[in-house]
């Protein structure tokens, strides 16, 4: 007697039909990073922040000594790093998300960064991937496509107390200064600048708390999927 069978899974099957991916994009500080982690959980999905993939190359240059514009370093860097391999309250620090910036403005090294968080969205039941480029480059197929924003003063004051509460305490006008800098760098760029794709849905966080904004983004993401 031979064993049953599993079926072969088509995409006509539920379990792969059922396959969700969220992309988040948006600024710094916009709140995508608390928004994606939240859908992540609400759905049982893995959650990758993309932002600390840049972080890790600049924070890894940096240790070495090497100059955040060396191009063949950072790609060099960027090609072989170990993630597990750092402390996240060193990445999550103010200069290594300006740092990160800086190196994300190299081609090569988005490129060298691609594979890493297309085969992380490809795994198991789907994923949720936050970052600036996710909906327009990295996962141009995904289900359900968000564009979180806010003010850039607004941003600034959420950015000035999570420092804060995290020790670093920082004038509310610089944060200020690093977000504009940040945003006309990383909307600036030439390869994959942050941009909102065509099918993705905004949604302004600025006069909204957390939990509004989750709601918001879960009536948008149970609408993409009923469509
Ligand atoms: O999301 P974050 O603030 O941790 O990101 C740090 C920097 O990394 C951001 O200023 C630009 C860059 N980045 C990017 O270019 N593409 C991504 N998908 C994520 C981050």
């Amino acid at each position: 007697m031979t064993a049953p069978q599993a079926p072969v899974p088509t995409a006509q099957t539920p379990a792969l039909a059922r396959r969700l991916v969220i992309a988040v994009d948006g600024p710094a500080a916009s709140g995508k990073g608390t928004l994606a982690r939240r859908l992540a959980r609400h759905y049982g999905l893995p959650h990758l922040d993309t932002g600390l993939l840049y972080r890790m190359v600049a924070l890894a240059m940096l240790d070495a000594g090497l100059r955040l514009d060396d191009a063949e370093a950072a790609a060099a860097t960027a090609a072989g790093f170990d993630q597990g391999a750092f402390e996240e309250a060193r990445l999550r620090g103010r200069a290594i998300g300006e740092a990160a910036s800086v190196v994300a403005a190299i081609p090569e090294v988005r490129q060298a960064l691609i594979a890493r968080q297309r085969d992380f969205a490809a795994a198991g039941p789907g994923a949720v991937l936050d970052g600036r480029d996710i909906g327009t480059v990295i996962c141009p197929q995904a289900t359900v496509k968000l564009f979180v924003t806010a003010s850039p003063e607004i941003r600034a004051e959420r950015r000035h107390r999570e420092l804060a509460g995290r020790g670093e305490t920082t004038p509310y006008a610089a944060i200020l200064d690093d977000i504009r800098r940040r945003d006309a760098r990383d909307s600036g760029r030439g390869t994959a600048p942050l941009r909102m794709a065509d099918d993705a849905v905004l949604l302004d966080t600025s006069a909204l708390g957390i939990e509004e904004a989750f709601a918001a983004a879960r009536a948008i993401v149970e609408g993409r999927r009923a469509a």
